[in-house]
């Protein structure tokens, strides 16, 4: 790609790395991202997250094996009076519990 914008390497690598946009691997079909600011946290998002993670056999920052779901952490999606929130893809999912987690990551699989 350097080549071709006829820029460093450097240039691109860096680009590359500081926007969370991009990837250096390969992202799953599906990008989960789990909410951890202080509003979701105190409302139980580490539960959620540990239960994601034991359901895909993954932790944050992973791909699943068969390319499905990536799975994220952010510090808040701005919907903190419904947290605790998973967003996936583009839907928000609000008041999310770690019971919940099992139906909602059917609906993507
Ligand atoms: S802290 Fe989770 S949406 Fe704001």
């Amino acid at each position: 790609m350097a080549k071709g914008l006829d820029i460093p390497l450097t240039k691109v690598y860096s680009v590359a790395t500081f926007f969370k946009a991009f990837s250096l691997v390969p992202r799953g079909r599906h990008l989960i991202s789990v909410c951890l600011g202080t509003a979701c946290h105190v409302r139980g998002s580490d539960k959620v997250l540990d239960k994601i993670e034991r359901d895909l056999c993954i932790k944050h920052g992973g791909t699943t094996t068969d390319q499905k779901f990536s799975l994220e952490t952010v510090n808040c999606v701005g919907a903190c009076a419904l947290g605790p929130m998973v967003m996936i893809d583009d839907e928000y999912h609000g008041q999310m519990t770690a019971e919940k987690v099992e139906s909602v990551l059917a609906k993507y699989a």
